[in-house]
């Protein structure tokens, strides 16, 4: 066996526990103590049936991740699979935590599953970009059958105890304890003189082979819709085909070579990247150096849209709020708002009116300031405008006890002004929440010049909390999601204005695999917010940079702000969240063009890809290069949780490393020819393909 597999004996029962920390993940070392384990098994008459359990937190999460594109070393899951299945004693997978991947994968391997009744199962592979790879396209479906084997695969979600149980891939839910219940059963399997049964062989999942082949088809269709753009799910689609008329051992191999024929390629890069990414994005100097101050109770300034988004993430995460307003009518808005997404949560049946009444019992509204004087941390999120940012931090000051962390939520403001308005700016920093703050997973936690270790630390425990994505950030105007949206909103400005169609744009950048284009963004955020910017920058602006709101201007000074008005970019029907292309936008286009003496060219799809993300990129750089982000992963993390870039490309500077630095310089240097300001490459890049480095190398150093 190994050190990370043992076997203990209890009468005729074996226990197979795996205890490689901290997820368990089945490497080689658990692969092979698994196999000795059922070796020995066999070999003594004395056992009558096993258990495989996980020590510590959780039963294996899954294969490790770490092993990927490593010489493989045998035994391949898929072999300990089998070799547990052909196992003659009965054998008894006891689940808690996260069975995953690999994790399920050898639970149905064995012949029997008992989970404990907070457990989880899944097939997650598809969110790093691969597949199952050992015997789930396979198993799962005799199961649970084909439609939901593939939803669970398709989605990588996790499914709970109680649906495993009802879908048949759980045979008993534990009642006491885990291993207790797990040797129960393994007594009533030696009695009742039940045999191994194996997962391969059942077919109560199934349908006729028309019925079978009416789901796959439905499958295939459905894929184009959920999974638009990613390799993996067809080729989970036809793994499972294929297993439905061959035998295990080549259905195994087939798998196999479909698991392997996923590994390697750029999107199962940049999959991983994104996943070890988002783990590495808490991994900060602060956290290291001190602990997080108590967080009990919040205080949320302000009602509105983001005041009560921040307000419900807090609810949800267990936390007692009290939200301040002005007055009596803003504060009843504010409790509306908080409500509204417990009714809709009612309504969809995710949730009892008396969960929603357990919730709402710790919030508290007020319209009294001293009502703030236990909150632990309090965040502020009142209008944008310093004067009266200052004005809440400085009354803030005078009734928050020492030792609470007064927050920001800030998107652009300098908030070391802000802190200057309080005695005790060691304890103001930036927790930038983005919208809907209940629902985007980023916040980026922004770094005053006198903030304490502890409070900054005390701001990554909320994140945490909140099942938030924490990003650290410096301080410089848009921190680091808006100033380098600020760069590349800028080059789609001018491709439109040098020729390109906001629509190709868009539709380029839905191809890239956003969401939705910039333009459509745009509409939905509302285009008044940009336009109030450009005019309160307006005295700012160097008149030697190309100025990139002329178009902009012009659709909202018609009073077009996008979807809010009906209008923008894109013209909305009642109850039309898509829209058409705006009728009157190319005669705005036109004129501006005019305007500025602009001959419109061509731009295609590849050149509209080309600026968009060098522009991205390169502000990317700056941003590292004046220390606002720690790490290039950081940005990336930035991007896929707050901007809707495209996770299987792993995030911008990810996507820059596969695409080339030394190709992305290229890229400005012959844009720098038309605009020398503002395609300037920054120093960091320069430099960086000097040495041949990539952004990666920056993220290991970083994290060394
Ligand atoms: N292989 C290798 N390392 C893994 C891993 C895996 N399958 N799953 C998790 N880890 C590591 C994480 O990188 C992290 O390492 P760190 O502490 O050095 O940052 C550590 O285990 C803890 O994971 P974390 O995600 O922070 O813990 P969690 O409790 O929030 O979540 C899981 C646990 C298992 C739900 C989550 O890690 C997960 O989804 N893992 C991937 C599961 C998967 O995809 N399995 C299929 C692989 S084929």
């Amino acid at each position: 066996m190994s050190e990370q597999v043992t076997l203990t004996r209890d009468g005729e029962i074996a226990v197979v526990t795996v205890n490689n920390p901290p997820v368990n993940a089945l490497g080689t070392a658990v692969r092979q103590g698994l196999v000795a384990a059922m070796e020995q098994i066999d070999a003594d008459d004395a056992i009558k049936a096993a258990i495989i359990i996980g020590e510590g937190r959780t039963y294996p999460a899954g294969a490790d991740i770490r092993e990927f594109g490593k010489p493989p070393q045998p035994p391949a899951l898929f072999e300990v699979c089998t070799r547990i299945e052909e196992t003659t004693k009965p054998v008894i997978a006891a689940i808690h935590g996260t069975a995953l991947g690999g994790g399920l994968e050898i639970s149905l391997g064995a012949h029997y599953r008992i989970a404990d009744p907070k457990g989880r199962v899944g097939l997650p592979e598809v969110l790093i970009g691969v597949m199952p790879g050992a015997g789930g396209t396979i198993r799962l479906p005799r199961i649970a059958g084909i439609g939901k084997a593939l939803d669970i695969m398709v989605s990588g979600r996790q499914v709970g105890a109680p649906e495993a149980l009802e879908l048949g891939i759980l045979d008993r839910l534990a009642e006491t304890d885990l291993l207790d219940d797990a040797k129960t059963f393994a007594r009533e399997l030696i009695a009742e003189g039940a045999g191994p049964r194996k997962t391969s062989d059942r077919t109560e999942g199934l349908g006729t082979e028309e019925e079978n082949a009416t789901a796959l088809q439905a499958a295939r269709d459905g894929i184009v819709k959920k999974a638009r753009g990613l390799y993996a799910p067809a080729k989970m689609v036809d793994s499972m085909e294929y297993s439905l008329s061959h035998s295990l051992h080549d259905a195994s191999i087939f798998e196999r070579d479909a698991f392997m024929s996923c590994l390697g390629t750029p999107q199962q890069q940049g999959l991983n990247h994104a996943f070890f990414a988002e783990r590495a994005s808490a991994k900060v100097p602060e956290n290291g150096r001190a602990q997080p101050r108590p967080l009990n109770k919040i205080g949320v300034i302000g009602g509105g849209t983001m005041g009560a988004g921040i307000t419900v993430a807090a609810l949800n995460a267990g936390l007692e709020v009290t939200m301040v307003e002005r007055n009596a009518e803003a504060i009843a808005n504010g409790q509306k708002n908080v409500e509204k997404v417990y009714d809709r949560d009612v309504t969809k049946g995710r949730k009892t009116e008396a969960q929603k009444t357990a919730i709402m019992d710790r919030y508290t509204p007020s319209t009294n300031y001293t009502d703030l004087s236990d909150a632990d941390l309090i965040i502020e999120a009142v209008f944008e405008n310093m004067d009266v940012k200052r004005e809440v931090f400085s009354t803030l000051d005078k009734v928050a006890k020492p030792g609470a962390v007064l927050a920001s939520n800030t998107s652009y403001l300098n908030i070391d002004e802000i802190a200057s308005a309080t005695a005790r700016p060691e304890s103001v920093i930036g927790l930038h929440f983005f919208s809907p703050a209940n629902i985007m997973r980023l916040l980026e936690i922004v770094i005053p010049t006198k903030a304490a270790d502890d409070a900054i630390a005390t701001g990554f425990a909320l994140a945490k909390a909140m099942k938030k994505v924490p990003v650290r950030a410096g301080l410089c105007d848009g921190f680091i999601g808006n100033r380098i949206l600020a760069k590349y909103m800028s080059a789609a400005a001018f491709m439109v204005e040098d020729g390109a169609s906001p629509y190709a744009i868009d539709a380029a950048l839905v191809k890239f695999g956003y969401p939705m284009g910039i333009h459509a963004m745009g509409d939905l955020a509302g285009l008044d917010i940009g336009w109030s910017n450009r005019k309160n920058n307006a005295a700012k602006r160097n008149n030697q940079d190309r100025y990139n709101g002329t178009i902009a201007d012009r659709i909202c000074e018609n009073g077009w702000f996008g979807q809010k008005t009906g209008k923008g970019w894109y013209v909305y029907a009642e109850g039309d969240r898509r829209g058409t292309p705006n009728p009157d936008i190319d005669a705005i286009i036109a004129s501006a063009r005019a305007d500025l003496g602009i001959t419109p060219r061509d731009f295609s799809e590849e050149e509209v890809i080309r600026r968009y993300l060098a522009a991205m990129v390169n502000e990317g750089a700056r941003v590292l290069e004046e220390g606002i982000a720690l790490k290039p992963s950081d940005i990336d993390v930035t991007f896929l949780f707050g901007y809707g870039f495209p996770r299987y490309r792993g995030g911008p500077m990810k996507y820059a490393d596969m695409y080339g630095l030394d190709n992305l310089l290229t890229d400005l240097r012959e844009f720098e020819k038309e605009d020398p300001r503002f395609w300037k490459p920054a120093q960091l890049l320069i430099d960086m393909v000097e040495r041949g480095e990539s952004f990666d190398d920056l993220n290991k150093r970083a994290m060394a």
